[in-house]
């Protein structure tokens, strides 16, 4: 197994341009099922989840053309012959459950396994099913498996009861299809969101409303092909911009939209981070004032991403002062909290709150557990700054969703390398 070893390095700085969006591709790339059309989509990041989808997209019956010199995908999805997804692929990527609403749609049937939960918290799927039986689908859920069948979605009123993206994407893209109007409320706001709209729309689809709490999908008959650029990936930018904070350094992070990451911008600047929005891309010093300690409460957008959250608190630890962070997303996103403890962070963690005693020498190298993903991120940022070693394992975490991590930090002066584990 692979791992990643970062040595404390000098202040990171020059440019680095951010990736496409995972969040953003992975429903992209569900939503091509909705027609029999080919689509293109450029701006892919080429990622693990995004090698996972295209497997199961291939297992289904769909012709895709892979050509990472552009970024670009072309998909064919004429050929989906089955309403069965690979139950080895499904249950490797919480992702693939986006697939539900638009396979139903397409071929009336779907059966797929449960993705079940992951170290992040419990993560249910019944918003994405109460939803889906709101448009008529009859849904059955046994033996770890979802069975569904449809005739055909029929417009309806969907209020969900937490603005869950997933369920907010699967039932958007299901209403593409219905018979009549559907009105998703209390939806969720996130740019992915928009972004999968924007890319129905150009398939034909009627959406109103995406990117508010409510939005209004007026179905059509049929969806045609289209081709589309995913939005750049948020969190990436959110990475790049809190590694120039906590290295104390000066990077230009190109291919970021900052409206994107107001929340991330607004906290990095109450720690005394200079960040600023130049014509080529987001400028974050962390190298001119001491940092100071603030308080994070994650929401869902515009609120503070929970997807920030464990990048964020390796910084905290850096930064004079003492720091609280609420986590209101996930049940159980804190487990990072223990790893950087045991580079000699001393968080305390009590419920859904942790409180985060700051000081730039804290940190000291040691091996430490990459739980997931976003977890992953923050202890090689963490690393950056310990003193000597640090040895991030289980990294496969990380290479489902940073394209080119270590390339990009090497560009920028991390001494990080990935080796081989014996
Ligand atoms: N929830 C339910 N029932 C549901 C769906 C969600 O109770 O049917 C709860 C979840 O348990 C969780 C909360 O609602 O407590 C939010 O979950 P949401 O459905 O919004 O998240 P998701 O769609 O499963 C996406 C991202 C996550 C990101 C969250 C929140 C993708 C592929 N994943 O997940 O990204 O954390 O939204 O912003 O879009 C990551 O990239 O590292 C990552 C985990």
């Amino acid at each position: 197994m692979a791992k990643f070893v970062v040595e404390q390095s000098a202040p990171l700085r020059g440019e680095v341009t951010v990736s496409g969006s995972k969040n953003a591709v992975l429903p992209i790339m569900a939503a091509t099922i909705l027609t029999g059309e080919p689509c293109e989509i450029n701006d892919v990041p080429h990622l693990k989840d995004v090698d996972v989808m295209c497997a199961i997209l291939r297992a289904m019956g769909g012709k895709i053309q892979e050509d990472w010199t552009n970024h670009t995908l072309r998909i064919d999805n004429s050929g989906i012959n089955t309403s069965e997804a690979p139950s080895d692929l499904v249950q490797k990527m919480r992702a693939s459950f986006f697939i539900l609403g638009p396979l139903l749609a397409r071929t009336g049937r779907a059966s797929i396994a449960l993705p079940g939960g992951c170290t992040i918290g419990n993560r249910p799927i019944d918003l994405h099913n109460k939803g889906l039986r709101q448009l008529g689908a009859v849904i059955r859920v046994e033996q770890g498996r979802v069975d569904a069948m449809i005739e055909r979605y029929k417009g309806a009123l969907v209020y969900l009861d937490f603005p869950s993206v997933g369920a907010t994407e699967n039932i958007m893209m299901a209403a593409t299809l219905a018979r009549g109007v559907t009105t998703i409320e209390n939806a969720a706001e996130e740019p992915e969101i928009v972004d999968l709209a924007n890319f129905l729309n150009k398939m034909g689809a009627k959406i109103k409303g995406a990117g508010t709490d409510t939005i209004r999908i007026e179905g059509v008959e049929k969806l045609h092909g289209t081709h589309h650029a995913v939005i750049p990936d948020r969190i990436e930018t959110g990475t790049f911009m809190v590694a120039a904070a906590i290295t104390r350094g000066d990077i230009l992070i190109k291919n970021s939209v900052p409206d994107h990451v107001r929340p991330v911008i607004a906290k990095l600047m109450e720690c005394g981070a200079v960040v600023n929005d130049e014509v080529e891309g987001l400028r974050v010093r962390g190298d001119l004032r001491q940092l100071t300690a603030t308080n994070i409460k994650t929401l869902p957008y515009p609120g503070f991403p929970t997807d920030m959250q464990a990048i964020f608190m390796s910084l905290l630890t850096t930064v004079e002062g003492e720091s609280t962070v609420i986590e209101t997303v996930f049940e159980n996103r804190f487990m990072h909290a223990t790893e950087l403890c045991r580079m000699g962070a001393n968080i305390e963690v009590d419920g859904r709150k942790a409180t985060i005693p700051g000081d730039i020498y804290r940190l000291k190298g040691t091996r430490v557990i990459s739980t997931d993903l976003r977890a992953g991120a923050a202890l090689v940022l963490a690393g950056l700054i310990a003193e000597g070693t640090t040895e991030v394992t289980e990294i496969y975490h990380i290479e489902r969703g940073y394209e080119n991590f270590v390339e990009k930090l090497q560009g920028l002066g991390a001494k990080i390398e990935r080796v081989e584990d014996e």
